[in-house]
């Protein structure tokens, strides 16, 4: 059974209308395979019954049916010239503002968070640059339209051998913990010379100095967004699964929930370049970043 190209049609028009994610001819395949295999967990025997389903009341596979269409590669420090530029430029101007304010409120979106090592390097840096941490009311806002990467984002569980060669040694040391790996990395499997296999027996977990500031929530980005007074936004590596009206769309949303003087930080491959927009384009060391003006102009 393949999915025919009114089939096709139908799927891609659904997904493209409810998330945004634009799917192109090429992607055919990719989107026959993950219904097909949706098709086989509910059981339903054709494309079109489980289209019906999907549109008919059947909203929770319909979500089942987005989280294995999203790409939720990341990384903790992801982007290292523009974390710099974050911890060195943007993060002193907003705590030079903030400090100001009685309330010393950061407010901080990670749009798009995936598996949570986003929102945890955030957290880590300004942990590691706010060192009256307790005097401030910090909160990094993180979220996703894929349930299973948010479930693992709020379990704060990695694989250690990918946090070895993606932090620090001393961050590691201070806000990590090792936990015991339940299943996933250990294979505990007798070698040929007649030994265990010793590959790490263990996890990271975020510690919660870390965690504590960082609240996921599932968010659909093509929705009206009510993330609002923010300091900064991290929206990396999301966009370029829109089309550009969408694209467009979502800048405006994110231009509208930022404070004045506001920075929106998007992924290596993204960018506003030659659009209308009122953002002001920040560069330092490769390190990118859009800035709101701090005077609207009327
Ligand atoms: C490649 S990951 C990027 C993760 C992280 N921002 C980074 O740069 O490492 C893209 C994420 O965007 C999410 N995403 C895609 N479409 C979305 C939508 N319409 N609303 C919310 N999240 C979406 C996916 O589920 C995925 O976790």
């Amino acid at each position: 059974m393949v999915l025919t190209a009114e089939e096709f049609s139908l799927f891609r028009n659904l997904i493209y209308e409810e998330a945004g994610i634009c799917l192109k001819d090429t992607r055919k395949d990719f989107l026959e395979n993950r219904v097909f295999r949706r098709m086989g967990a509910t059981g339903l025997r054709s494309p079109y019954q489980y289209y019906r389903f999907i549109t008919n009341g059947g909203r929770a596979e319909f979500m089942n049916l987005l989280d294995i269409l999203t790409v939720n590669e990341t990384s903790f420090f992801r982007n290292r010239p523009q974390l710099e530029l974050f911890r060195t430029v943007i993060l002193n101007d907003v705590i030079r503002r903030k400090g100001k304010d009685f309330q010393k409120k950061i407010r901080i979106w990670s749009a798009g968070c995936s598996t949570g090592e986003e929102p945890y390097t955030v957290s880590i840096i300004l942990r590691e640059s706010i060192r009256d941490g307790s005097n401030w009311d910090i909160k990094i806002h993180a979220s996703d339209l894929s349930l299973s990467a948010l479930q693992t984002a709020n379990r704060a569980e990695y694989d250690a051998d990918k946090i070895l060669a993606t932090v620090d040694d001393s961050y590691i040391a201070r806000y990590f913990v090792k936990v015991p790996a339940v299943s996933a990395g250990v294979t505990g499997a007798v070698t040929p010379s007649g030994g265990t296999d010793q590959k790490e027996q263990y996890k990271l977990k975020i510690t919660d100095t870390v965690k504590k500031p960082v609240v996921f929530d599932f968010h659909n980005l093509k929705n009206a967004s009510e993330y609002v007074n923010l300091d900064v936004i991290f929206c990396r590596n999301v966009m370029i699964y829109f089309d550009e009206e969408e694209q467009k769309k979502l800048i405006r949303k994110f231009y509208a929930g930022l404070n004045p003087g506001g920075y929106l930080l998007l992924g290596h491959s993204e960018s506003l370049q030659g659009w209308k927009t009122r953002f002001e384009f920040v560069y330092r060391n490769k390190g990118a970043a859009y800035r709101k003006p701090e005077e609207e102009e009327e």
